[in-house]
């Protein structure tokens, strides 16, 4: 049996690296990964940086929210290892025409950042990369205000609840796909889900050829995945 789950480093390899850091994004692009998971926010000067909280106090040396610092300003914080908060610019160059699937995630359910979706959309206009991107987040009018510039970029709703009518309701938003928390079974829509490090919960997912699941262990996943094409 093939199995045709992508296994995408949430936050690139939170194991072993500071989450969403360019040595976590670049060891796993090192080791091929399948997709990486990140998520995106604005600078007070509106550069796209790749940070999962709004403010730094969890995972930097700083304290304060994101968009009350320029870029400048936010330079002079560190996560930990002395790695520096990641632009979203050089996430691009780093990852260059490698072939991954990215999936930025738009951080605009706590701080919306108006026009952050046109920002980012003309930076990867700048850009070939191997593969188109999927866009994600927890905020509907993020994935709608996208879909209004680029409408044939993938879009995918996160959400952490089940999905009454997933498919009329990814039919109706224009999405890819549902991005969920907790695995629905039998709705004809796209699924990944999100944050799987557990590997008994990865076997289900993989025997049931989701399309793709985020974790912090990107290494364990796939050797499981391995494993299970071998005795298939
Ligand atoms: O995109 C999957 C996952 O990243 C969503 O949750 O809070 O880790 O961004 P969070
Ligand atoms: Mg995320």
């Amino acid at each position: 049996m093939a199995i045709r789950t992508a296994i995408f480093g949430h936050r690139g390899y939170p194991a072993q690296f500071p989450e969403n850091s360019l040595a976590g994004f670049d060891y796993a692009l090192a080791h091929h990964i399948d997709g990486l998971e990140f998520d995106v926010q604005l600078t007070k000067d509106r550069v796209p940086v790749i940070m999962h909280d709004e403010k730094l106090n969890r995972t930097t040396d700083g304290k304060g929210f994101i968009k009350d610092y320029t870029l400048a300003e936010l330079r002079q914080f560190h996560l930990d290892r002395g790695e520096v908060i990641p632009t979203l610019a050089e996430l691009l160059a780093l990852v260059g025409d490698q072939d991954v699937q990215l999936n930025l995630e738009f951080k605009t359910n706590k701080v919306r950042y108006p026009g952050i979706e046109k920002i980012v959309l003309d930076m990867l206009d700048t850009v070939t990369l191997a593969r188109p991107v999927i866009f994600s987040s927890f905020y509907l009018p993020s994935l709608k205000a996208c879909q209004l510039l680029a409408p044939d970029e993938a879009c995918c709703w996160l959400t952490g609840k089940p999905v009454v009518n997933a498919k009329a309701f990814v039919t109706n938003e224009h999405l890819e796909g549902l991005h969920l928390k907790h695995y629905q079974a039998d709705i004809p829509v796209t699924e990944r889900i999100w944050t799987v490090d557990e590997p008994a919960e990865a076997y289900e997912l993989f025997q049931q050829q989701v399309a793709g699941i985020f974790t912090d262990d990107f290494m364990t996943m796939t050797r499981l995945r391995d494993r299970m094409l071998l005795v298939k």
